[in-house]
């Protein structure tokens, strides 16, 4: 029986495989340094954006996450918040080794963009499903919808009027869509096309509770 619980620190390593496996960050992206920026600007940056954070297990195994902007407590304190956080993480990204200053440029300029492209289509919102998945071995067995039932639930508990989560092609948006959530815009990404390795087309969705 799959259980729920906080996430640990020491659940870094497995989250990281489980996003990795998700995104194939290791495959689309040929450096190793840019692959290892890229997971841990996905995993440690929507931690650090989250107040709840959430493992589905099953015999001590983790089989899936789900990080959420909403939550009664603070936000996951791995360092990376706020403008101090930005910096760390700008800092990663600058000091990664054997990857062109040209390249690297290139990633902060897509960065800037989405964010620009991202608040034209939806202001930052305190309920963003900031991270997602499940093992790929274990998809179709119920656990996306254990994690996502728990989220609903606290968000409605909270008095929240909605949740919103941004995704794209090469994700599995139908998830959201056989929930109910309504897409409510579309923009065009360098940085998705840079991250998730896909045409950069990323969606905007919202759940009205
Ligand atoms: C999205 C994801 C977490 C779903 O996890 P999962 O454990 O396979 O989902 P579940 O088995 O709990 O499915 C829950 C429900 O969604 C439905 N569902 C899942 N994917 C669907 C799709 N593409 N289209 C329509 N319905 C879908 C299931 O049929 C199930 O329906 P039911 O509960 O009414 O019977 C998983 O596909 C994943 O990790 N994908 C890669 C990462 C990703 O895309 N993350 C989300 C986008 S940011």
């Amino acid at each position: 029986m799959a259980t729920l619980r906080d996430y640990r620190p020491d659940d870094l390593d497995r989250c990281t495989e489980l996003v990795n496996q998700a995104w194939d960050f290791d495959g689309h992206l040929e450096h190793p340094a840019v692959a290892t920026v890229a997971k841990d600007f996905y995993v440690n940056g929507s931690l650090a954006e989250s107040r709840h954070y959430r493992v589905v297990e099953d015999d001590g195994v983790v089989l899936g996450l789900l990080f959420g902007a909403a939550g009664d407590g603070a936000r996951f304190d791995n360092g990376y918040q706020g403008l101090l956080g930005a910096l760390r993480m700008l800092g990663r990204l600058i000091g990664a080794r054997g990857w062109g200053s040209g390249e690297k440029l290139r990633w902060l300029r897509a960065i800037r963009a989405h964010s620009v492209a991202r608040r034209s289509v939806l202001a930052p919102s305190d309920t963003e499903v900031t991270l997602l998945a499940v093992d790929a071995a274990a998809r179709g067995r119920g656990l996306g919808r254990q994690l996502m039932d728990e989220y609903i639930d606290l968000c409605r508990g909270l008095g929240k009027d909605r949740i919103t989560v941004e995704t794209d092609t090469h994700s599995n948006f139908g998830f959201y869509e056989h929930y109910g959530f309504e897409r409510v815009g579309t923009f065009d990404s360098p940085m998705t096309r840079l991250f998730a390795g896909d045409t950069g087309e990323t969606f905007v969705y919202v759940l009205d509770l």
